[in-house]
């Protein structure tokens, strides 16, 4: 029999329970061990649950129970998670997580701390939700030099994206729709901000590199100032607009963000819509693969977080090797890179944006007055960002193309 805690009785925690329970058979086969969920850590109780007996409020009790050995912490947040995954380790119990704070904040600490205990702190759960891509990287991709990783990684902008083109309402209204349907958070901003997306990103950077990818140091933008205007470009010129995150391998370090992008349908990221999530990873000898899926909701992101309980059950007492070490990677100045951009400004600032901007296409759009469109030739960020700022008030927004 294998002991196991949950942390946390929400969405995911909650989740947890109900995957183990239902596939029982089947996670236990597939464990070759019976897994019994021993206690639920939460502040609250919950009477008439068929659980509430496993409710505990103190997480010393499991802590302090040598024969729980799996741990699930689906609380998020880093504060307690932080210290409750630390003292969990140090006793040699593994941690299975969801929470992409604390992965992306403490990861490369957390890891060491693992094997050093021979135990493993595992966190397929935390990028993509229900789609399995921290597992490909780390084991599946192992005879290839990682080039690139692309994602659509939040749900909650992709599927006001996919509102926006399809109705052609502006932001604003669309969140705002989105929050009445529970799609976007009452406090939408980690999401619409690209913050959660940054998370993201700098995990599956950190596995590609090997080093640690710091989110903080990730150029991030979100959302927000896109608009339906932008969308009857991106349309005339038969693109779509997807905030990506971002990851590359180059001679000078590692280029990671997150930006709106207008994408060609040519990119394999151009079909995915609404609240799914999709990552492109590139190796040098297989060059691409896809992993799609439901990036968020309680069953596909417990299902993740037991596929990493039955990894800590096959591997008990041994520690599952995983490449990101607490060395920090060398990040390229975004400025230095080369792209080309969508340049929106007003009707009488074609011929200026033209004089900026030699050799940009004008995108023809029957019925705008107020505003023209064009796309630049690539050329280096710097350079852009300096242009279109001088053109002060004659330009009215700009997002980025895809990399050359
Ligand atoms: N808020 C996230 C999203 C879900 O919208 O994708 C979990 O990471």
């Amino acid at each position: 029999m294998i002991y196991v805690a949950v942390l946390g009785y929400g969405t995911v925690g909650s989740g947890v329970v109900e995957v183990i329970e239902k596939n029982k058979d089947m996670v236990n086969k597939k464990s070759a061990a019976q897994l019994e969920i021993k206690y639920i850590l939460d502040l609250r109780d919950f009477p008439g649950d068929p659980y509430e007996q496993k409710v505990v409020h103190d997480v010393n009790i499991i802590l302090e129970d040598p024969e729980v050995s799996i741990i699930c912490e689906t609380m998020g947040g880093v504060k307690p998670a932080y210290d409750f995954t630390k003292a969990a380790l140090l006793k040699g119990k593994s941690v299975c997580t969801s929470n992409k704070e604390l992965v992306a904040t403490h990861g490369p600490e957390l890891l060491q701390i693992a094997r050093e205990h021979s135990c493993n702190y595992l966190f397929e759960a935390s990028v993509g939700g229900g789609i399995p891509i921290i597992r490909p990287l780390n084991y599946s991709l192992t005879a290839e030099k990682l080039e690139a990783i692309t994602g659509i990684l939040n749900g909650t902008t992709n599927y006001i994206l996919t509102k926006m083109e399809k109705e052609g309402a502006d932001f604003a209204a669309t969140l705002k729709k989105a929050q009445e349907k529970g799609y976007a958070e009452r406090n939408p901003e980690a999401d619409i901000e690209g913050y959660d997306a940054c998370r993201k990103i700098a995990i599956l950077s950190s596995l590609m590199t090997g080093r640690n990818v710091s989110y903080e140091n990730i150029y991030t933008e979100g959302i927000s100032r896109v608009t339906a205007d932008d969308f009857v470009y991106a349309k005339a010129a038969g693109k779509s607009i997807k905030l990506l995150a971002m990851s590359k391998d180059t001679t000078e370090g590692t280029l990671a963000m997150v930006s709106p992008c207008m994408i060609s349908p040519e990119n394999p990221l151009y079909m995915v819509s609404g609240v799914f999530n999709a990552v492109c990873v590139r190796g040098n000898m297989l060059g691409d693969s896809m992993y799609y899926g439901r990036g968020a909701g309680k069953l596909p992101t417990a299902s993740a977080v037991v596929s990493d309980v039955v990894d800590c059950a096959r591997h008990q007492g041994k520690t599952i090797m995983c490449f990101w070490n607490r060395e920090e990677a060398k990040l390229v100045d975004i400025g230095d890179v080369e792209r080309g951009f969508f340049v929106r400004a007003k009707a009488d600032a074609a011929a200026d944006v033209e004089a900026a901007f030699p050799g940009a296409e004008r995108i023809q759009v029957e019925g705008r007055i107020q505003d023209c469109g064009y796309f630049t030739q690539p050329m280096k960020e710097k350079e852009f960002s300096a242009k279109y700022e001088a053109l002060g008030d004659k330009v009215l927004g700009r997002i980025r193309l895809e990399m050359v």
